[in-house]
């Protein structure tokens, strides 16, 4: 069995909670799971035990009703479990959301406790952190961090760093959980976090799930570098119509895009194009269904250029959703393994910045069979 709680349940987390439930009862086939039915964990082992939210309107209902927002034919094995109110800092500003959180009513030393109090009931395995893209600040030392919880620096943390800080201390107290950081702040490639997951038989996986454009785009990019061709410049747009397009068009928010999907370029060619990567615009009737464009231009043999434009019409949330499901069972694997810390063979293909951080992206064709070969499944095609 894997324990799931999550953290945000927001159309990620709601279409995770329905697929799982549908593949689960035989009604959908696990199309978008990666390694659906090959893993050791069957996914019918996967149960959601609990559910975390700072939007008013979400706290304290039902999960069914919540899901039901978002997918209409929402199962009803979804009922009897109750959104929970989590941290929300400064997770919701400048939405049109009205927050709620346990910071509201207690410092933030005493609602880690109190989620730790929560967490020893609801028994998780494995923590999925899928709440809206945060900006942050880097701590450069585990002191920096602790200090930061002590003193209730509001203004310095972030929900989610609270949440990796509550999730260790939670491991170390009941031998190990796995945290899927599924969202750009940086975590698995924190050495703070990363440190202070290792102390505590905390796994961390991170950060960013690897869905949509920039795969694709990293894809095309290995491609190139195999044949040796030069990239001028990469060029990739992302206009979307759901709420997590809404909150990137806050600069500071945006900005932790940017970084997570940057990384690539120099990465896989070797050298910085001159590039443009981040998601550039929010147009409500698109709803989940984003529109993606990029256009590459590179030199060729005997200095022919060569132009590749690409576009497509992608639903963003079932992309991360069908991720998930391999995650958390991967989470529960790693801390049966006792691989605490992050585990890079499973970022590096299921991540848009893959930690521990001086690891690189790579082709996610090899990245592919890492993963597998981690989880004791045989290589595809090597
Ligand atoms: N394909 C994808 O959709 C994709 C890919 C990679 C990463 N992500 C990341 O996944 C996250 C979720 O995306 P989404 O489309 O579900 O967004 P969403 O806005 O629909 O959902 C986010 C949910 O988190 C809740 N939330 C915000 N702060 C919280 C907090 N501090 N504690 C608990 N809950 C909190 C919100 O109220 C909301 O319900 C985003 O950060 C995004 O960057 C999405």
């Amino acid at each position: 069995m894997v324990r799931v709680v999550i953290l945000g349940q927001g159309f990620v987390a709601s279409i995770f909670a329905s697929g799982l439930e549908k593949v689960k009862a035989g009604k959908m086939e696990p199309y978008g799971v990666p390694m659906a039915d090959e893993l050791p964990i069957k996914i019918r082992e996967v149960e959601i035990v609990g559910s975390y939210d700072v939007d008013a309107s979400k706290v304290g209902k039902d999960l069914y009703d919540v899901v039901r927002r978002y997918d209409p034919e929402a199962p009803e094995s979804l009922k009897g479990i109750t959104v929970r109110k989590g941290i929300h800092l400064r997770s919701l500003r400048n939405l049109p959301i009205k927050a709620t959180g346990l910071d509201d009513e207690m410092t933030l030393k005493e609602a880690v406790e109190h989620l730790i109090g929560e967490w020893k009931e609801l028994k998780p395995d494995v923590f999925v952190n899928v709440c809206t893209t945060e900006a942050f600040h880097m701590f450069q030392s585990r002191e920096e961090l602790e200090k930061a919880i002590e003193e209730d620096d509001r203004e310095k943390l972030t929900a989610t760093q609270v949440y990796v800080y509550a999730a260790a201390k939670y491991a170390k107290e009941v031998g190990g959980a796995a945290f899927v950081n599924a969202i750009p702040t940086l975590i698995a490639n924190s050495p703070v976090f990363v440190e202070l997951a290792k102390e505590s038989n905390l796994v961390v996986f991170g950060d960013d799930g690897a869905t949509g454009a920039t795969p694709l785009t990293a894809d095309v990019l290995s491609h190139l570098a195999q044949r040796n061709r030069y990239v001028l410049d990469v060029a990739q747009f992302n206009i979307g119509g759901n709420n997590d397009f809404l909150a990137l068009t806050d600069k500071e928010r945006n900005k932790s895009k940017e970084f997570t999907k940057s990384s690539i370029v120099k990465d896989l060619l070797g050298y910085d194009a001159p590039h443009y990567i981040k998601p550039t615009g929010f147009l409500e009737p698109l709803s989940d269904k984003k529109f993606i464009a990029m256009h590459i231009e590179y030199v060729s043999f005997n200095g022919a250029h060569d132009e590749l434009v690409i576009t497509g019409r992608i639903n963003d949330s079932p992309a991360l959703a069908g991720l998930l499901v391999d995650l958390v069972r991967l989470g529960k694997m790693a801390v049966e393994k006792k691989e605490f810390g992050t585990v890079y063979d499973v970022n590096a293909f299921y991540m848009k910045n893959p930690g521990p951080n001086e690891r690189p992206n790579i082709p996610r064709i090899i990245a592919h069979e890492k993963a597998r070969m981690w989880a004791g499944l045989e290589p595809k095609w090597l």
